[in-house]
C-alpha cells in the first residue's frame, strides 16, 4: 500500500459488491418509473458510472456541482457551481453521492430539489459517516458505513488528489498536517 493510506476501507472488489447490491435493490424499487440519477460533482462520478449500470430500470442522469470542502475541512457553507439541466418538476429523483458526512450538503440539495416540485426525492450515499451528522438527513441507500476518518480515491479527493484510486483508504494524518 502507498505510504499516503494508513489503511484501504473499501477494496476495488467491494466497490463492485456494493453497486451490484445498491443496482439490484434500486432497481426494484422504482420498476416501472422513470427514475433520474442526480450525481454531485465531482467526487460522486465513479460511483454514479458504476452504479448505473446495476441498474435495470428506465433513467436518464444529470449533474450539479457544489463545494462546501477546502482541504479536509467543510466551511458549513455550500455553494452551488453547477445547476442541473433537467428541470426536477414532477420526477422520480435519486441523488447519488460519494459520502454523507455531515450531511449540509444532501440537506440543502434535497432542500432545493423539493422547492422546484420534484415528485419524490431519495438519497444515495456510496459511504456514510453517522458519527459526524450535523443536519438532520439519513441516506435512503448506503453502500457502506464508515469511521469519521478522512477517506480518499473512488471520486473521494483530498486536494482534487487521489480520485483516480480503486479502492477507498484512509489518507495518513502526516498528508494532510493532521494529528
Ligand atoms: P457533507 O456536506 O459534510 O456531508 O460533505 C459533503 C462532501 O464533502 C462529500 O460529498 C465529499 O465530497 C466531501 N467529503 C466529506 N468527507 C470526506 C472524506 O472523508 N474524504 C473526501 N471528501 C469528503
Ligand atoms: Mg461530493
Amino acid at each position: 500500500m502507498d505510504k499516503d493510506f494508513c489503511k484501504i476501507l473499501v477494496s476495488e472488489e467491494e466497490t463492485k459488491e456494493i453497486c451490484k447490491r445498491l443496482g439490484e435493490q434500486i432497481s426494484k424499487d422504482y420498476a416501472g418509473k422513470k427514475l433520474y440519477l442526480v450525481s454531485v460533482l465531482k467526487g460522486a462520478v465513479v460511483f454514479m458510472a458504476d452504479l448505473m449500470r446495476n441498474i435495470t430500470c428506465d433513467c436518464e442522469i444529470d449533474f450539479m456541482a457544489v463545494s462546501s470542502y477546502s482541504g479536509t475541512k467543510t466551511t458549513g457553507v455550500v455553494k452551488f457551481k453547477k445547476d442541473l439541466d433537467i428541470d426536477p418538476d414532477g420526477k422520480d429523483i435519486l441523488i447519488v453521492e460519494d459520502i454523507l458526512d455531515s450531511g449540509v450538503t444532501l440537506s440543502y440539495l434535497k432542500n432545493v430539489l423539493l422547492q422546484r416540485n420534484a415528485n419524490s426525492i431519495k438519497v444515495c450515499a456510496f459511504l456514510d459517516k453517522p458519527t459526524n451528522h450535523k443536519a438532520d438527513i439519513t441516506a435512503d441507500y448506503v453502500g457502506k458505513v464508515v469511521p469519521d476518518e478522512f477517506v480518499v480515491g473512488y471520486g473521494l479527493d483530498y486536494d482534487e488528489k487521489y480520485r483516480n484510486l480503486p479502492y477507498v483508504a484512509v489518507l495518513a494524518p502526516e498528508v494532510y498536517g493532521g494529528k
